[in-house]
């Protein structure tokens, strides 16, 4: 069985990467490309879809490593009384995930990521994270 994971997020200036290592043998490294802030698919599928899947859905190829399962991203309209919560959204991509008191946080925190992507233009990272909002929203489960 696989013990806890630990996921380190290393964001430098050009290039960062986020690894699972577990006790080895097994690594499992995202690399954290470059992606435009305005292009909400193309950050999607660069850091998100390898745990959520390309359709949201919580099952990327990375998700069976890790220890808590990804989150469904497209039923978070329908288990909020239908409404989008955009806001806590954004928290969650800013400041990572709310976890169970006492659980270790699966998903990276992506404020500090997103932010070290165009240091010169303090506007980006909210571009970014409003951007990935919106296209959470626009995935959602009727
Ligand atoms: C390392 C795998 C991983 C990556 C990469 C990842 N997530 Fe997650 N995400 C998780 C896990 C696991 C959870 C469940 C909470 C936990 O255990 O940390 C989660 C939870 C969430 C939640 C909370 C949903 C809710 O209803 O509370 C949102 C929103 C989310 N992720 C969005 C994203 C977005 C957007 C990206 C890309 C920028 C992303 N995640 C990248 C693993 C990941």
């Amino acid at each position: 069985m696989l013990k806890a994971l630990s996921v380190t997020a290393a964001a430098t200036l050009l290039a960062a990467s986020l690894s699972f290592a577990d006790q080895a043998p097994s690594k499992v490294v995202i690399p954290v490309d470059r992606t435009a802030s305005t292009d909400a698919k193309q950050m999607y599928t660069s850091y998100c879809a390898p745990c959520h899947g390309t359709d949201g859905k919580g099952h990327g190829p990375v998700a069976a490593s890790l220890k808590s399962q990804p989150t469904d991203l497209t039923v978070i309209q329908k288990n909020n009384q239908g409404k989008f919560p955009d806001a806590h959204v954004a928290a969650i991509l800013q400041f990572g995930a709310e976890v169970p008191a006492h659980g270790t946080a699966t998903m990276p925190i992506w404020g500090p990521i997103l932010g070290s992507m165009n240091r010169a233009n303090v506007q980006d990272k909210q571009l970014r994270i409003s951007n990935l909002t919106r296209y959470l929203q626009s995935i959602q489960v009727k």
